[in-house]
């Protein structure tokens, strides 16, 4: 099957770098097909041409995250995920669904190869670890004889899925066969994302454990320091206009 990583990216001065690192990773993975989404009012210069050069089977989408939206304790990247979640049924309304499977790629995460090698057998919806998030070295779902029992976390153990955007994936018939299923602003609490779209789709009972009954850890929630640019000069400066 065809592995769709759907990207929420936004402008700043870190995203080439991060494009980068994750580009350098999706490219040592067969069959990916990369879905990139801006938040922003229209594809940039920038994410373009560093598009066209990424050798990667690739769709570059937009759409600009609400004003009102844009708020410390908001969720994130809702309407990105939505628009790449949209292309997709789009893509596969009228044949019958290829084999795919779909994951969620923020862009400052870690992936290891091994990693893609696992969701790569999802039937329905697959879970596995996350390294460094929730306020511990890692979360995990608890696994008994082969079935999800419970989550280890030290966050809002009440959370129905217990799981970061990066420890999931779902097969894309699943995600056809549930067309109005999709990442909700209204309702959704900080963190409660995940669940509530996981919800609409699945249950605990069915949920497919991987990395070695969630044994392993294979993805990392890293988060980029905000750069010093105390030195920036207030005009333009340098000789040649240099993109970064
Ligand atoms: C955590 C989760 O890991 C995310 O999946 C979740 O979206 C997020 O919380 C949330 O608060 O909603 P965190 O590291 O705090 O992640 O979030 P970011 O990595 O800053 O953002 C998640 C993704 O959305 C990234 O790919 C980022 O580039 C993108 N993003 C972020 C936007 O597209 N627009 C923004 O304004 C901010
Ligand atoms: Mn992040």
């Amino acid at each position: 099957p065809t592995i769709y990583a759907i990207t929420p990216t936004y402008s700043r001065p870190v995203q080439k770098a991060e494009l980068t690192r994750l580009a350098n990773t999706f490219r040592q993975v067969a069959q990916l097909h990369w879905i990139l989404v801006e938040d922003a009012a229209a594809r940039s210069e920038l994410v373009s041409r560093f598009l066209a050069r990424a050798g990667l089977p690739s769709t570059h989408l937009h759409v600009p995250t609400p004003r009102r939206y844009k708020r410390p304790g908001l969720p994130r990247a809702t309407e990105q995920r939505n628009a790449g979640l949209a292309w997709l049924r789009q893509r596969h309304q009228h044949q019958r669904a290829q084999p795919g499977v779909l994951f969620f790629a923020d862009d400052d995460n870690t992936y290891s190869l091994e990693l893609f090698q696992e969701m790569r057998t999802t039937r329905k919806v697959s879970v596995w670890p996350v390294g460094l998030v929730g306020g511990r070295r890692y979360e995990r779902p608890l696994v008994e004889n082969g079935k999800v029992v419970g989550w280890y976390t030290g966050w809002r153990a009440d959370r129905p899925f217990a799981i970061d955007m990066a420890g999931f994936a779902v097969s894309l018939q699943v995600i056809l066969s549930n067309p109005k299923a999709v990442f909700k602003r209204h309702g959704s609490q900080p963190g409660m994302q995940e669940s509530d779209f996981l919800k609409q789709i699945t249950t605990v009972e069915e949920l497919e454990p991987k990395a070695n009954n969630c044994t392993k850890v294979l993805v990392w929630h890293t988060r980029t320091e905000k750069v010093n640019l105390a030195n920036e000069p207030k005009y333009h400066l340098d000789t040649v206009k240099i993109e970064v």
